[in-house]
């Protein structure tokens, strides 16, 4: 069986993410997407409600042998447990590759695991979890761009942010 791990932080899952995670599938037999820490990120949801909203957005999606999973600690060592021959990631653009080159090199470096590209679909490339949260932060219209429950905790939790 090859199963496969899609990771990110996931802040939130979009329908972006959704098609790459529905192109692994087609690559593999199980999908595991992996719910970490980007150091380089803070994030608007906890790591609990990242799980929820990947695991709404999948389970509305109806994919099957797709499994919704936090990944502490290093990727590698997550892939290892789970016993995953490849990550997956998708590319947007040369910007996504640029940022997921160096990642995919050190993976490699410091396990066996190869990164497998997939090209998102191009209707879906503005699609950004920082862009989905700017333009609803602004009062835009973020439809179509994430399922209605992540939409709708979006708009809560920016809500709750500006209370503060
Ligand atoms: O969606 P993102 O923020 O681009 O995903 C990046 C992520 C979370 C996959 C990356 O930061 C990661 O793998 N974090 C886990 C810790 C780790 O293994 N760091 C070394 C990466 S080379």
């Amino acid at each position: 069986m090859r199963t496969v791990v899609c990771p990110g932080s996931f802040d939130p899952f979009t329908y972006g993410h959704l098609d790459v995670v529905r192109r692994a599938r087609a690559l593999s037999d199980r999908v595991i997407v992996a719910v970490a820490q980007n150091a380089a990120k803070s994030t608007l949801f906890s790591i609990a409600e990242r799980l929820e909203l990947a695991r709404i957005t999948i389970e509305s999606a109806q994919l099957t042998s797709v499994e919704v999973r936090e990944a502490p600690g290093l990727l590698t060592e997550f892939c290892a447990q789970m016993g995953a021959e490849h990550i997956v990631k998708g590319l947007r653009n040369g910007a996504d590759l640029d940022g997921e080159l160096p990642m995919a090199l050190m993976n490699r470096a410091i396990s066996n695991v190869e990164t497998l590209f997939v090209l998102g679909d191009p209707q879906l490339s503005h699609i950004a979890s920082s862009l989905v949260k700017d333009v609803a932060r602004h009062g835009g219209e973020i439809h179509g761009m994430v399922d209605p429950v992540v939409e709708a905790k979006v708009r809560s939790a920016l809500a709750a942010q500006e209370e503060k």
